[in-house]
């Protein structure tokens, strides 16, 4: 086994929560943090603030919470910032988002109020169905990555923050490959020198988070930090990354459902997902170059867990299949159906048909949360790069050059634990189990 951290630093002081895109996500993710701690809602959804851990043996009776086990940063602890070429503040934003109603909200409208956008570093070529005038002006990418970088320093230090962590809760960009100027920190910079078309707003971001020591996690599926260059530049630079895309509602069932008839060796013809949302992130979408950045991550998920390779009387061929339609009534409370044509002993077919009235922002609200505590905490324990054990909350899980993703949330969640089990200095647990029978 790997050798534990030395040591994890104390959380002290303020922990500093930046977000790229004040929207939906940012707005529900802050607002519900403002309500927590003022003590009246409760943090549902967030393994940091509600999960238990079993430690040691079944009989041992030891279950900490999370937050008692390893050092988190207290929720009283967090102050917000954000970026966004919209300049509503995040109250005005969040009634637009109208993910929250007006009785939750109201109460939270002075403290909101105060979280005003920085300008953005933001491009119409990378997301083409908006548009706003709160943006950064400079003759390049490098430019504007810089004034990231003092944006990052001013709020630090206005906000006399220890440590800051950064998550892209920004709108999904057009779909880009990974290309030669990705493939390191100096053919990144160069590249941002000469305005190449394949450095994204986001990438900057990114990059200008790495070079401040700000751990990095992108929530959206475009490609951002998951590029050798940022990669490499994060290992350098001791700061710990990790996407891509929240996994949220029909992802998030998918990676449920799919494990256990893999489980039951249960077969599978096809998937058909479709969804209708009526937020500003479906009108995003409805652009077909952003749409093939998240079908990509949606698609993915089912070719991993399935492994067709190794059972082609189950799985060869599926029809998998993922639409999602833009649909202005509905707002943020999308609807996502699902048919699934399975089939069992002798081949005989059976259908499962799921209709998810879901919520996104509420799901991905406490994501974004978890994300932020366990990233502080990864950096103060030395870790660096790619954080594989946060894959849990992830479409696209970012792994090592050669890996496969693992997509099946229980064994995504197994790890995470694990790896808090072995931050902490205890056993990892194998549920082996076979001792209780000695
Ligand atoms: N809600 C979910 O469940 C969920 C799940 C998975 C992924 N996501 C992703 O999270 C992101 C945020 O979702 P949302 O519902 O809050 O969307 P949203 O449209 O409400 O908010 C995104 C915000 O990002 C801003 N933005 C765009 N480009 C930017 C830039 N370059 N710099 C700074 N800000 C920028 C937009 O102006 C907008 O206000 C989207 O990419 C979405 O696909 C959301």
């Amino acid at each position: 086994m790997a050798n534990r951290p030395v040591e994890v630093r104390p959380p002290a002081g303020s922990l500093g929560v930046l977000t790229p895109g004040l929207g939906a996500v940012a707005t529900t993710f802050i607002g519900g943090v403002e309500a927590i701690r003022r003590g009246q809602a409760t943090p549902i959804g967030s393994l940091t603030q509600m999960n238990t851990i079993r430690l040691g043996k079944r009989t041992e009776g030891r279950t900490p919470k999370i937050k008692e086990f390893v050092p988190l940063a207290e929720l009283d602890q967090l102050v917000f910032g954000a970026w966004d070429p919209i300049p509503d503040d995040a109250y005005e934003s969040a009634v637009k988002a109208g993910v929250l109603d007006a009785r939750d909200l109201e109460p939270l409208a002075e403290f909101l109020h105060s979280i005003r956008p920085m300008p953005a570093a933001f491009d119409r070529h990378y997301v083409r169905r908006l548009d706003g005038p709160n943006v950064k002006a400079g003759k390049n990418k490098r430019e504007l990555a810089e004034q990231l970088r003092e944006d990052i320093r001013r709020f630090s230090e206005e906000k006399g923050c220890s440590r800051l962590v950064m998550i892209w809760c920004g709108s999904t960009e057009i779909y880009l490959e990974p290309g030669p100027a990705h493939q390191s920190p100096a053919a990144f910079e160069k590249a941002m020198d000469r305005n190449d078309a394949s450095i994204a707003p986001s990438m900057l971001y990114a990059w200008a988070a790495i070079q401040e020591g700000v751990p990095f996690a992108n929530g959206a599926p475009n490609l951002t930090v998951d590029i050798p260059a940022l990669v490499e530049l994060a290992k350098e630079r001791g700061v710990p990354v990790a996407g891509k895309d929240f996994k949220t509602g029909q992802t998030l069932l998918k990676t449920i459902l799919a494990p256990g008839l893999k489980a039951r060796m249960l077969g599978l013809r096809g998937w058909f997902s479709t969804n209708i949302l009526g937020n500003r992130d479906g009108e995003v979408l409805d652009d077909p170059y952003s749409f093939k950045t998240k079908e990509e991550s949606k698609l993915g998920v089912l070719e991993y867990i399935l492994q067709p390779d190794m059972y082609p009387d189950l799985y060869k061929d599926v029809y998998h299949k993922v639409r999602i339609n833009y649909y202005p009534p509905r707002g943020d409370n999308k609807e996502g159906w699902d048919n699934l044509d399975i089939f069992g002993w002798l081949g005989y077919p059976m259908q499962i048909k799921i209709d998810f009235l879901c919520r996104d922002s509420i799901l991905a609200a406490p994501i974004v949360l978890d994300q932020e505590l366990f990233l502080d905490l990864a950096q103060r324990a030395g870790l660096r790069g790619i954080q594989e054990w946060l894959s849990f909350y992830f479409k696209s899980p970012m792994v090592a050059p050669g890996l496969y993703p693992e997509h099946d949330l229980f064994i995504q969640h197994w790890k995470l634990k694990n790896t808090l089990r072995w931050l902490g200095g205890e056993q990892p647990i194998t549920h082996l189990g076979i001792e209780y029978y000695d």
